[in-house]
């Protein structure tokens, strides 16, 4: 059978919820933190998280900010419904949804983050572009992801690998620039996720 892109990641996603916080929970926490830092919620904001995953990222939230969390896949949903029942977060709410097709009115959200989700979606300038729709103006776009290296010896590397790595659920080929300029975005800050800076978080003004 021939699944579409979204099948296929939907998929993928639906096979790692069980062993998603084992393998990629303690591997990549410091991204979360330092984009959810960059966000700056406040306890009063209402805040859009696109591809929350199991939710890895809201013990990072202040408790009463209302967070709206979305996925593809249910699986994930799951396992982050249940973490949100442990941390007896009754501000979080979830919605199983593509993200490049929000059902959401425009500016509806404070601010609106995506954390390593950017390279598993098809069109993550559609995605960019629907944050920046459900997000009031003067509100905050952030996202955090692996952007290819500047450095022609890694972003050939990361071009090589990015067929194997769709396999398995996301690329390592997505350009920074080229996203922003498509999307029609400037970056207010960019900050790097570790301490490489092979991660990085960037924050847009709507
Ligand atoms: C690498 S995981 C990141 C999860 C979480 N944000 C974290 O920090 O661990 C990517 C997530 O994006 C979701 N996803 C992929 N494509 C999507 C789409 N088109 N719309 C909504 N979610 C999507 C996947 O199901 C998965 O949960």
């Amino acid at each position: 059978v021939h699944l579409s892109y979204t099948e296929y990641t939907e998929r993928v996603y639906n096979l790692y919820s069980a062993v998603y916080d084992f393998i990629f929970g303690p591997s990549l926490e410091s991204g979360r933190k330092v984009a959810v830092d960059l966000l700056n919620p406040r306890p009063y904001e209402r805040i859009l998280e696109v591809g929350v995953g199991t939710g890895l990222s809201i013990p990072y939230f202040p408790r009463g900010t209302a967070v709206v969390g979305v996925d593809l896949s249910k699986k994930m949903l799951e396992v982050c419904e249940r973490k949100l029942e442990k941390l007896g977060r009754s501000d979080v709410e979830l919605h199983a949804m593509d993200a490049t097709h929000l059902d959401f009115p425009e500016a509806s959200f404070d601010g609106a983050i995506a954390l390593y989700c950017m390279s598993c979606v098809e069109k993550p300038v559609q995605v960019l572009l629907e944050m920046k729709r459900v997000v009031r103006p003067g509100g905050r776009v952030v996202f955090m992801n692996h952007f290819q290296s500047q450095n022609r010896f890694f972003a050939l590397l990361e071009k090589g690998i990015s067929p194997l790595a769709k396999r398995l659920g996301f690329r390592t080929d997505l350009e920074l620039p080229p996203l922003l300029r498509a999307a029609g975005m400037t970056a207010a800050e960019i900050r790097k996720a570790d301490p490489f800076g092979l991660y990085k978080a960037v924050k847009g003004i709507v």
